[in-house]
């Protein structure tokens, strides 16, 4: 049996880097994905990706996750496409990077919103679909800037959501216990996908300090984390919640 066989599975962003992955292995694992993103071509590959492995998915795009209603209607649709939900794998975030003071207001509220307001809003619809369920587990991809601060990019928004990200986790664990659902958060260190791509192009100098941040002296490929996750999914994680792992390289760590 796999690990994840019968657990039906919502994950955000599965349009590439990390959701992508994620669809991947957690299809790999038995269970069946529903995946959302904003990027209707680009879900639709992973769909394809998924299905050309032999494993379930539905993909449900394009989603914009900041909105509530468009969020409502998501975990709605995900619930109808196999009858039920076990996991939501908040994944999906957009950010802005900026240093202090020029970081805008705009920025901010960017920021918060795509980093902070998505896991929430997926979360609250998801909550009754899983106290329904007899129980459930919330995992929330934060970031190890929940938990220091960095340099490189300037990042006050990013710090400030993913400790946020890592609060809620804890408070969702303490709520959801009587239900029978599980809280747990991932904070990932540097991870090589589209994201980081984007955001340190070739910024050489900005790479070499992340990279040296980090014990082992590089990013994470998106399945070191991910693999994490679908233990955190499974029935054999039955005894954590609350918690905040990083994975993150040991860059944490000193
Ligand atoms: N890449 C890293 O180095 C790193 C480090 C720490 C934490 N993280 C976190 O890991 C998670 C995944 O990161 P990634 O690097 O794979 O990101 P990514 O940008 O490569 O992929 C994110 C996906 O989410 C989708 N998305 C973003 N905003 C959306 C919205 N409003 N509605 C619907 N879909 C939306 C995007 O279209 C994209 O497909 C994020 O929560 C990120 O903050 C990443």
């Amino acid at each position: 049996m796999a690990t994840l066989d019968e657990k039906v599975v919502l994950i955000t962003g599965t349009g590439g880097g990390m959701g992508r992955v994620a669809a991947q292995i957690f299809a790999r694992e038995g269970a069946r994905v529903v995946g959302a993103d904003i990027h209707a071509p680009a879900n639709e590959e992973t769909v394809g990706l998924v299905r050309g492995a032999g494993g379930e998915m539905t993909g449900i795009a394009p989603v914009d996750l900041t909105d509530p209603h468009q969020v409502e209607r998501l975990v709605e649709d995900a619930v109808a496409a196999y009858g039920g939900l076990d996991v939501v794998y908040n994944n999906a975030a957009s950010l802005r990077f900026g240093r202090m003071p020029d970081f805008s207001v705009e920025d901010w509220r960017a920021t918060v919103t795509g980093e902070l307001d998505i896991p929430f809003l997926v979360s609250k619809y998801a909550w009754p679909h899983l106290v329904r369920r007899g129980g459930g587990v919330i995992l929330n991809v934060a970031s190890m800037a929940g938990m220091i601060a960095g340099h490189n990019p300037p990042m006050v928004g990013h710090t400030a959501a993913n400790a946020g990200v890592i609060g809620m986790t804890r408070q969702l664990a303490l709520e959801g216990a009587p239900h029978g659902i599980r809280s747990v958060a991932i904070s990932p260190g540097p991870v090589l996908t589209p994201a980081s791509a984007r955001d340190l192009g070739d910024d050489r100098a900005a790479r070499d300090a992340i990279t040296a941040k980090t014990l082992l002296k590089r990013f994470a490929e998106p399945e070191e984390i991910v693999e994490l996750a679908a233990f955190l999914a499974s029935d054999r994680a039955a005894y954590i919640t609350g918690a905040n792992y990083a994975v993150d390289g040991g860059a944490s760590a000193w």
